[in-house]
């Protein structure tokens, strides 16, 4: 079977598409033939070597995202059988386990199954992007309605996904972008005000669209120093959520105190099979009614054109997720 492989750190040229031995499932292991792949600034950043995790070098895999079916299972599954349309639920190690190559085999806590009628594609664009905005603006970060709710990164997969669950719960998105180019896309796909940090000073902006309070919520993908304004724009009893690491540069902290911070990872899914009913009942609801539309950015043809599609996502000038169908 094909896979993803690369044998140093680098830029998208560091990848390569490689016949692999195709891998049988263990115990409580599952197989899955994948349809369909999503990018994430994680598998850029562990390719790189800035990720929080490194690889084993050489020959580390790569991908938390995919949409597939079951074509094998491991002595004592019974969750899963073959032929069920699934997704990756991305709390596996990315280097042993990346799911960016034809087949792959996972832990069952690894696995979700597909809402009826979501195809790959969608379905690839779908879990940690939804998932992630399910746990950390309502799980981690209490969202209510009406609350006016801070979403940095907006145009990434998961601040995408962040807008519409906010829209879905009844509360107010502000999202954040630096370049104006993305202000209209973000508008609609729900975003009822959109702040571009490359022109306005962004405290000031939020303050003013909040009537001085600030907001209930900050979900944070960027970090860095940029973190200390998101907690000066936080209202008096508000949480600030950080989930990402797009700037690497360290954190500083607002001194607008007492500051709730949190954070969110998608490991909890694995250790947590509770709150993973919770999050797949969320978004596969969702996916059914249709207030959750995943946004494709562009769907690139055939496991070959990796490297094209690391390409755009470095360029940053995209809105969604970046998808390649194999
Ligand atoms: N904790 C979790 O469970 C979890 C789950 C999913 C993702 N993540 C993390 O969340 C972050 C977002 O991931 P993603 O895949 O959704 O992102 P993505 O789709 O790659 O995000 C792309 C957008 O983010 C903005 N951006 C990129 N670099 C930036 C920087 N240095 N400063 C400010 N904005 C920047 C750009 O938008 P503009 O040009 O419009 O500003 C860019 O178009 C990553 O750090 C990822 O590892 C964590």
């Amino acid at each position: 079977m094909r896979t993803v492989l690369f044998h140093e750190l680098g830029g998208p040229e560091v990848l390569s598409v490689e016949d692999v031995p195709l891998p049988d499932p263990g115990p409580g292991e599952v197989r899955v033939r994948v349809e369909a792949l999503g990018l994430n600034r994680a598998d850029a950043q562990f390719r790189a070597g800035t990720y929080v995790l490194r690889p084993t070098l050489p020959g580390s895999r790569l991908g938390y995202e995919a949409a597939g079916v079951v074509d094998a299972v491991g002595e004592g599954v019974t969750a899963f059988a073959p032929g069920q349309p699934v997704m990756s639920a991305a709390n596996f190690g990315i280097g042993a386990h990346g799911v960016h190559g034809e087949q792959v085999v996972l832990p069952v806590e690894s696995v979700v199954a597909r809402p009826e009628g979501t195809d790959a594609v969608t379905s690839a664009a779908a879990w940690l992007a939804y998932s992630t905005a399910y746990g950390g603006m309502l799980e981690t970060g209490g969202m209510r309605p009406g609350d006016h709710v801070l979403i940095t990164g907006a145009s990434s997969g998961s601040g995408t996904a962040a807008i519409q669950t906010a829209v879905r719960m009844g509360a107010v998105p502000i999202a954040t972008t630096r370049s104006a180019a993305k202000r209209r896309r973000l508008i609609e796909l729900g975003a009822a005000h959109v702040v571009t940090t490359d022109e306005e000073d962004l405290v000031t902006a939020v303050r003013r669209l909040t009537g001085g309070r600030g907001v209930e919520l900050v979900l944070d993908a960027v970090g860095g120093p940029g973190f200390a304004a998101l907690g000066d724009a936080v209202a008096a009893d508000g949480v600030l959520v950080a989930y990402g690491r797009l700037d690497p540069r360290p954190i500083e902290l607002s001194m607008n105190w007492p500051l709730s911070v949190r954070t969110y990872a998608h490991g909890i899914a694995a250790r947590d099979a509770a709150y993973r009913r919770r999050a797949a009942a969320f978004v596969g609801a969702g996916l059914r009614d249709g207030s959750l539309v995943p946004v494709v950015a562009e769907t690139f043809e055939g496991l070959d054109r990796i490297v094209d599609a690391h390409r755009l996502l470095e360029s940053n000038a995209f809105t969604g997720k970046i998808v390649v169908r194999i």
